[in-house]
C-alpha cells in the first residue's frame, strides 16, 4: 500500500532548560491522507506549534521520521529542505509576518524572485492571487492601512505563492475578532476543496466544523478525543475548586 501524503512516526523533540528537559514533542505517531483538513487541537503548551514547525521543516527533530509525499525530512540536508518547503509548503502564522514597508503587492511577490519570474510576471501574479483572497483593490495597502482579517489574507496569498498541495497554518485566527476569523476560516477551506492538503492547528473549537480530520494534543502526545475532553474537565473542575 502507497504511504500516506504524511506520515510522521515517533517524533520527539526535547529543550533542555536549565537542568530540565522540556518534551515539547513525546513520541508522536500521524498519519495525514492527501486532500484532507485537519484540526490540531490542544492547548496552549501542548507542542502545536512544535509539531507544525517540524512538519514544515522550520525546525528539527530530537528523533523520529517525517515523511511528506514521499520525502524524508528528517534525512534532507539544510539545502533540499528549503528548496522543498518552497515546493510543496505554504506557511500561515498568527501573527501575519507581513513586512511593514511593504503593500500588500509587495508582499506577496517577494518570494517569487526565488522561482527566477520576472517584475512583471511576479505583479500579475500576485494580484492574481490577491484578488483571490477577495484583495484585488487593497493592493497598494501597506500592512498598517489594512485590518487583521486582509493582512491574514496576504499572508494566505503569498503563502499560495508556488502553488503548493500542503497549508499549515499556525494559530491563524487566533489575533482575529470572530467574524474576521471565520471568514479565513472559510477561506481556508475553500482551499481544501480546491483540492489542497490543509493542516491547522488551534485551539479555537470553531475550527472543528471545517475539519475532516482532529487530532488532539496534550503534554506532546496525540490523545484520543475522550481523553481530551476528560482532561478539558478536570481543568475547568479545578479552576471551579480554587
Ligand atoms: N525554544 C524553546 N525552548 C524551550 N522550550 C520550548 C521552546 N519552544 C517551545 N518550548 C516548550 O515546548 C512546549 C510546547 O510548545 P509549543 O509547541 O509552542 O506549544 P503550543 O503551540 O501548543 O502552545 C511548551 O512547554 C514550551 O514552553
Ligand atoms: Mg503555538
Amino acid at each position: 500500500m502507497d504511504a500516506p501524503f504524511i506520515r510522521i512516526k515517533g517524533l520527539t523533540k526535547h529543550y533542555q532548560m536549565g537542568g530540565q528537559v522540556v518534551r515539547a514533542l513525546d513520541g508522536v505517531d500521524l498519519d495525514i491522507e492527501a486532500h484532507t483538513f485537519t484540526v490540531v487541537m490542544g492547548p496552549s503548551g501542548s507542542g502545536k506549534s512544535t509539531l507544525l514547525y517540524l512538519l514544515g521543516g522550520l525546525d528539527r527533530a530530537t528523533s523520529g521520521e517525517i515523511l511528506v509525499d514521499g520525502q524524508r525530512l528528517d534525512q534532507m540536508d539544510e539545502n533540499a529542505l528549503a528548496l522543498f518547503r518552497r515546493r510543496t509548503m505554504g506557511f500561515v502564522f498568527q501573527s501575519f509576518n507581513l513586512i511593514p514597508s511593504m503593500t500588500a503587492l509587495e508582499n506577496v511577490s517577494f518570494p517569487m524572485q526565488f522561482a527566477g519570474m520576472n517584475a512583471t510576471q511576479r505583479g500579475k501574479q500576485a494580484g492574481g492571487l490577491l484578488e483571490q483572497v477577495g484583495l484585488g483593490n487593497r493592493a497598494d495597502h501597506r500592512p498598517t492601512e489594512l485590518s487583521g482579517g486582509q493582512q491574514q489574507r496576504v499572508a494566505i496569498a503569498r503563502a499560495l505563492v508556488n502553488n503548493p498541495s500542503l497549508i499549515l497554518a499556525d494559530e491563524p485566527t487566533g489575533n482575529l475578532d470572530t467574524s474576521s476569523g471565520a471568514a479565513i476560516m472559510q477561506l481556508l477551506s475553500d482551499l481544501h476543496r480546491s483540492g489542497r492538503t490543509v493542516l491547522v492547528v488551534t485551539h479555537d473549537p470553531r475550527m472543528i466544523r471545517f475539519a475532516t480530520h482532529k487530532i488532539y494534543l496534550l503534554d506532546g502526545r496525540v490523545v484520543s478525543e475522550a481523553e481530551y475532553q476528560s482532561a478539558a474537565l478536570e481543568t475547568a473542575r479545578d479552576i471551579q475548586g480554587e
